[in-house]
């Protein structure tokens, strides 16, 4: 091979450091080079496509051209930065700002102290979105903050302790908790007196604002003066970079990029490397030579005219979003409609670091068929005005460049110099479109952009563009209805004209790429709708101002735009969300020092902040380390005839792959095997490991591997199709009371409905990860490991090795976020590595990308349930038989266990006489479904609410006079026979009811509907009893290990792992009171099987719980042991009485120990004591949905909590916020999408939307119950990490509501099908009229659909 020329030195700085790298690899991404050659790790990896923001960092670049702002900061995803591209900018990451070691920045000491870290992997890139913000203002606006913050997710925190520390630099924040104290106007130290021994005051403070440090811009690091000297003289000389298969060219002038364009027409030109990022990476799309044209400024330039506006092709989107805006304020408005709308797109479109980055160029020439800009600028008449070597030419940017038709496409060795956009005129109006998942941050389902100009003075089409993206392969614009509408008179006539003709020219077949063929159908004719009447109500302010007649409107079809109507128009904004959080504040008689029930902040808080904090992969490089990539099944039922190593065994790096026959014991179960032999039973089912020297090598090696199969039957991936073939994972779960046939006799009407409820990836933001180091003596093995359940880890390596457990010590650390799904995958995960390790004799580190991950893990499973329910016509419920089926996957995993839970939960609050129900996991050939925050109640529980709404609809009466008629009221049994009190999910409800003032604005909300036909509110209340921990007595054991030292100091290791929950924090907490010293004497280094061995997984809301117990007996054994030396020297320090204690050779390490809560069921009598206690709650929650697009807004939400006595209040209020947001996304956004061959699509945060901070409720108000003592538990406090999860369907059930009002006022029939997720599609598809009436259906049998329901 001949040797490439040598490179020339990429010259960039991080943290005030020149870095000159002399052999750059050009297919490098800054994120790597931060975390491999720079070992800063602060910089995380989660999805690796610019979705998720954990890796943003700021870059600063000088800008030697303008005269106002010479250095401009942005954050920008690290992952999608081309190390190259970073010539001559600075980078400053979360290690560069702040550190605890020297002097932490405000803005991480408030993101921290306001609780806004949970398990802090989102917390660097949160951080670095904050401070990007806050070097280009200092005092923020929130929207500012808003918009900053929006590219970045969370899935543990629920966003609102984060946004409030944010809005401690906001200049006008003003409301509840945003004088900038931390406190509450409303915070009135309220006094109730239920409790004996309590004062009951009711605090609001969470955090104490007086703490922190002021913010002071002078502190933050200069631009590097080396650079500056650089960019005012900028090289003009060509840069290149060559690497191993890539070469990067910079040229410094315009003239050297084209002739490179001719020398190179295949290259294309990298800008924001966020189209060719993706592509490179997903597709496999590879380009040798990558032309950089970002140091040539003739692609930045803005020039304003008379006509128009023409922007550089290399502005960024970010850039282009300022320049509009401008130009908007500088023009009258007729001229700017086009720019209001591409304004209006922008405003949606990603995040602020892929806007930052995205180029105007890139954007374009892309052709995305969900472009939000191309749509606009092709109804805008924009042209192209393209650069070559052989002069210049303008293209128009219309139906033809947007098809890429050769004859009107860039030539290879053109580029694109600018955009002209023309000036809209006078009697024009364009309009802009989009519809997604979510409001931000999400790619469009849809999009459309539609201009129209009429004959001076007329309401007479002149000329009219319509564009659609998402519709096609590309911008489709509707040339040939638009033709035909010419000298149409704008009115109901044309447009029953238009929407025929559009659905006919802009047709969508029913097998389409991305599926929602119907919904997309709709949107085609809402989106002309909504234009038709934005439209018609200019002219009509125009004929006022003119007096030209109108065409009057046909109110039976099309009705008038009275105030009724209109609300079609507007359009939801982005509102900062606000709230009030409210708990009982400690007794006035506890000691000061004794830090439990206080809102302690996490303990790594500062260091998530800092990015100090250790996740399993930010251990440095270990010696001889190798990594494993895992080769999964592409087949979902398959017999595998033969793996045929050779080729990937063959490339550079490739040290062995892994099969099935290297395993030296036992290779998972019979049944659920470790890596597959023979027979594969699902899409990403493993099937063997490649161990390289490098991550891409070993990627690349995964490539090689080629598997050859024999598809066998049967393939089942639906619920329905498991029933057919009676494929089943385990026998029916059962429980009855009463006499449910009896009973459905004597009742006054009955229901019968379905409930499909959808599944839910776990998306913790760090996916799986393990590092597994042999050792030289004894086959010992050490494995760092991100998981909920070490212990099981441990023995399944065991058990894969054949060794002893006592060779294998576990570590973690801590857990980027678990929810369930890091209790049995990191187990196989773990075997797979430590088989690799073991056979390699090197350390093997293992990490999932996110593709990987969620294609491999599986999750929460999918229900379908099917219930018949008798009452009266009071509304009282006498019979309910609901029969329940899960989507188990292709293995038992926890199975059948969910179904267990789902049995016994199924009945949530409600007191009904005479019950049945059943449950069946059903076995298909998809990936496994595993544990999953709430086990199954959040998806049971919606069927029994369903039952309660259909109830409600069928007796004229209201969802929640329904609910509280059916509760249970007094000490009661439940259908299992355990005895409980209601009492506390009564003063939840009513509180609830009251807090939330909703019968009030029950009334407001009815108000609102008669008041508004397009736009309608919808208000829901539910209650929650939710069964914590595990149905066995053996499952809530727990130990923990106390030492002492000489200084004083104490080592706290318990059996519980930190996931994020805080259970570190609250462990101390406890240490701290049972020893009476201050937290700041203790330590929790790890969780590791050799210091508390035999664990139980943390979960199941029980680990505090049965951990805090193990460490309150291990320090009481402890203080025990002190009492005497105390008591002969009361006056003396613990330092003192440790020194003493040592002296006199008393041990200072004890062992404590919890034999766990009693639980137990027997399913063959269907009765037991399952679960140690409950926790009630309730949530109010309220909506407005947009019946033209199936979008909702999030109006308010309360949520009334019984946490007893919280051990830490800021924690529990953060898990109760954390939950209902994850749960709101389970019920309304997140939505798995599978093909017909049962491969997974949606699996990246681009296809697989969680909630984004602008997902909050506006109004987000939780309170813990105050007052209410359980003995049982360690000091009456309780578990509360999953039961927030099914309060999340009060959203859901208010948008139902919604969605009732519509059909209730259109007279269309109740329907007893209920489907969740509650997306746009349902929504839209829900509130039926004249357009869903008029899209054309397909008959199913005749298409292939590009997905199919799994529930
Ligand atoms: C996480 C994420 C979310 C997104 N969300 C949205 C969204 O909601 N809506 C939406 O519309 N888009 C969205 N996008 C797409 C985004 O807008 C485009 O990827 C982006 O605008 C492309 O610009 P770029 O500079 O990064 O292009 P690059 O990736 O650098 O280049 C893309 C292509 O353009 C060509 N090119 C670039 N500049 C020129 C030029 N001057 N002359 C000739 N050819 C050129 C290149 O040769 C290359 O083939 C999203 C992207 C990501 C990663
Ligand atoms: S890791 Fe870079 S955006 Fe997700
Ligand atoms: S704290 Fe945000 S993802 Fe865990």
């Amino acid at each position: 091979m001949p040797c490439p020329p040598p490179s020339d030195e990429l010259v960039f700085f991080v943290n005030g450091r020149k870095v000159i790298e002399r052999n750059v690899d050009p297919e490098g991404t800054l994120l790597t080079f931060l975390r491999k050659n720079l070992r800063l790790t602060g910089t995380k990896y989660a999805c690796g496509g610019g979705g998720c923001g954990a890796c943003t960092v700021m870059v600063s670049k000088n800008d030697p051209v303008s005269k106002k702002i010479r250095q401009r900061h942005f954050s920008v995803t690290a992952c999608l930065v081309p190390i190259c591209s970073l010539y001559g900018t600075a980078v400053t990451t979360v290690e560069g700002i702040g550190s605890i070691k020297t002097r932490i920045h405000p803005v991480q000491e408030r993101i921290a102290k306001c609780h806004g870290t949970q398990c802090g992997f989102c917390t660097p890139g949160m951080v670095m979105s904050m401070y990007t913000l806050l070097r280009n203002h200092p005092q923020p606006s929130e929207e500012q903050l808003m918009e900053a913050l929006g590219g970045n997710l969370c899935r543990c925190s629920g966003y609102r302790p984060i946004l409030e520390s944010g809005r401690t630099f906001c200049m006008d924040s003003d409301g509840c908790q945003q004088k900038r104290t931390g406190q509450c106007c409303l915070d009135q130290e309220e006094s109730a007196s239920s409790t004996p021994g309590r004062r009951n005051e009711i605090s609001t403070k969470l955090f104490s604002k007086e703490e922190f440090q002021p913010l002071d811009p002078t502190q933050e690091l200069i631009f590097p003066p080396e650079l500056l000297r650089m960019t005012e003289n900028p090289e003009k000389r060509t840069l290149s970079f060559y690497g191993e298969r890539v070469t990067w060219i910079s040229p410094g002038t315009l003239k050297d990029l084209l002739q490179l364009k001719v020398k190179h027409p295949e290259a294309p030109l990298i800008l924001g490397n966020t189209s060719l990022g993706p592509t490179v990476k997903s597709q496999g799309q590879f380009h040798p030579i990558l032309l950089s044209p970002a140091r040539i400024p003739e692609l930045s330039v803005v020039t304003k005219t008379s006509e128009g506006l023409t922007i550089g092709a290399g502005c960024s989107l970010a850039q282009m979003k300022d320049i509009l805006a401008e130009r908007i304020s500088e023009l009258p408005e007729e001229k700017t409609q086009t720019y209001q709308a591409l304004l209006k797109q922008l405003q949606s479109l990603a995040g602020q670091q892929i806007r930052n980055m995205a180029s105007l160029g890139g954007h374009i020439v892309s052709r995305h068929c969900y472009s939000d800009l191309n749509p606009v600028l092709a109804v805008g008449n924009a042209a192209l005005n393209l650069v070559s070597a052989e002069g210049t030419r303008q293209i128009p940017l219309n139906e033809h460049f947007l098809a890429g038709l050769e004859s009107t496409d860039l030539k290879p060795e053109e580029i694109l110099e600018s955009v002209y956009i023309p000036h809209s005129r006078k009697g024009e109006f364009v309009s802009a479109f989009r519809q997604a998942q979510c409001q931000q941050n999400a790619l469009p389902h849809v999009n459309a952009s539609m201009r129209v100009l009429f004959k001076e003075g007329t309401d007479s089409v002149e000329d009219l563009s319509i564009a659609y993206g998402g519709v096609g392969t590309t911008t489709v614009c509707a040339q040939k209805s638009c033709q035909q509408l010419l000298g149409r008179r704008w009115n109901e006539l044309m447009l029953d004209e238009a929407c025929r003709l559009l659905l006919d020219e802009v047709s969508l077949p029913g097998s389409a790429l991305g599926g929602r063929v119907e919904f997309k159908r709709t949107l085609v004719v809402s989106f002309l709708f909504k234009f038709y009447l934005e439209v018609l109500q200019e002219l009509k302010k125009l004929a006022k101002l003119l007096s030209v007649p109108v065409s009057a409107l046909d109110s039976r079809r099309y009705p008038d735009i009275s105030d009724r109507f209109l609300s079609a128009i507007k359009d939801f904004s982005v509102t900062t969300p606000r709230g009030v959080q409210t708990y009982q504040s400690v007794d006035s008689c506890q000691p000061l020092r004794d830090p439990v029930g206080h809102p302690i902040m996490h303990l790594s808080g500062l260091k998530h902040a800092t990015g100090e904090a250790m996740f399993c992969d930010d251990i440095p490089v270990v010696d001889r380390e190798l990594f494993m990539v895992l080769v999964t099944s592409s087949r979902a039922h398959a017999k595998i005839i033969s793996i045929e190593l050779s080729e990937a065994l063959e490339l550079p790096g490739v040290v062995d792959v892994i099969t099935a026959e290297d395993i030296p014991g036992t290779n998972g179960a019979e049944d659920d095997r470790f890596l597959a032999v023979d027979e594969v039973l699902c899409v990403g089912q493993i099937i063997c490991a490649v161990v390289a020297e490098t991550d891409i090598q070993a990627k690349r090696a995964t490539e090689k591997v080629k598997i050859t199969y024999e598809d066998l039957e049967p393939v089942i991936f639906t619920i329905q199709d498991a029933i057919k073939h009676n494929s089943f994972l385990c026998p029916e779960k059962k429980l009855e009371k009463g006499n449910v046939e009896e009973a459905f006799e004597k009742v006054d009407q009955t229901v019968e409905g379905e409930v499909h409820v959808g599944g839910q990836e776990h998306f913790y933001m760090e996916t799986q990860r393990v590092l597994v180091i042999p050792k030289t003596e004894d086959k010992e093995l050490d494995i760092f490991v991100s998981t909920q359940d070490p212990t099981h880890v441990q023995k399944t390596v065991s058990a894969t090795l054949n060794i002893p457990i006592n060779r294998i010590t576990c570590h973690v650390k801590r857990v980027g976020g678990g929810f369930g799904g890091k209790v049995g995958r990191p187990a196989a995960l773990g075997a797979i590595a430590a088989v690799g390790a073991v056979k390699t004799g090197h350390p093997i580190r293992l990490v999932l990308d996110r593709e990987d991950d969620m294609l491999i893990t599986g999750g929460r499973h999918p229900l379908f349930g099917k219930y018949k329910v008798g009452f009266m016509n009071n509304g009282r419920i006498k019979a309910l038989d609901v029969e329940c089926y899960i989507n188990g996957g292709c293995t038992l995993d926890d199975s059948e266990m969910v179904t267990e839970f789902l049995i016994l939960k199924l009945e949530n609050a409600y007191k009904i006489r005479n019950l049945r129900f059943r449950g069946r996991a059903c076995r298909t050939n998809l990936p496994s479904n595993t544990a999953f925050r709430g086990f199954g109640f959040p998806q049971g529980t919606l069927v029994t609410e369903s039952c309660i709404t259909a109830v409600a609809a069928r007796c004229g009466l209201l969802p929640e006079k329904i609910r509280e008629k059916n509760m249970y009221k007094t000490v009661d049994k439940t259908i299992y026979k355990q005895a409980f009190s209601p009492e506390p999910l009564i003063r939840c409800w009513n509180e609830c009811l009251d807090k939330s003032s909703f019968h009030s604005r029950r009334t407001q909300v009815d108000e609102f509907n008669k008041k508004n036909y397009w736009k309608k509110k919808g208000i829901a209340v539910v209650p929650m009893k939710f069964s914590v921990g595990f149905a066995a007595t053996s499952y809530h054991q727990a130990a923990a290990l106390v030492h002492i030292y000489t200084d004083g100091s104490v080592l706290v290791t318990h059996g519980g792992n930190e996931l994020g929950q805080g259970i570190h924090t609250k462990m101390l907490q406890v240490a701290s009171r049972e020893l009476k010293i201050p937290m700041s004497y203790m330590h929790i280094c790890e969780t590791s099987t050799a210091a508390v061995p035999n664990t139980i997984a943390t979960a199941a809301s029980i680990g505090a719980d049965v951990n805090g117990r193990a460490v309150q007996n291990a320090c009481q054994i402890l203080l025990k042991r002190l009492e005497p030396i105390i008591k002969k020297n009361p006056e003396g320090t613990w330092e003192d009485w440790i020194e003493a204690a040592f002296e006199q050779r008393i041990s200072l390490s004890a062992t404590g120990y919890f034999r766990g809560y009693k639980a137990f069921m027997d399913w063959d009598k269907g009765e037991g004591d399952p679960f140690p206690y409950y926790v009630y709650g309730a949530a109010c929650s309220e909506v407005e949905i947009d019946c033209l697009t199936g979008a909702h807004k999030k109006i308010r939400t309360d949520i009334v909590m019984d946490a007893c006595c919280s051990l830490n209040p800021a924690i529990d209020i953060g898990q109760i916020e954390g939950s209902f947001i994850q749960g709101m996304g389970l019920y309304t956004t997140e939505e798995l999408k599978y093909s017909p061959e049962g491969i997974l699509y949606s699996r990246s945060p681009n296809e697989y939307k969680i909630p984004t901070i602008t997902d909050v409720p506006e109004e987000f108000n939780v309170s813990l119950l105050p007052s209410s003592q359980t003995p049982l538990t360690i000091y009456s406090s309780k578990g509360l990490g999953e039961s927030g999860m099914f309060l999340g369907s009060s959203v859901f059930f208010a948008i139902a509501d919604a969605v009732a009002s519509v059909r209730r006022e259109r007279d269309i029939a109740e329907d007893f099908t209920v489907q969740s997720p509650a997306t746009p599609e349902w929504v839209r598809m829900a509130c039926a009229d004249q357009f869903t009436e008029m899209i054309p259906r397909d008959d199913p049998k005749t298409f292939k659909p590009w997905s199919i329901p799994i529930a």
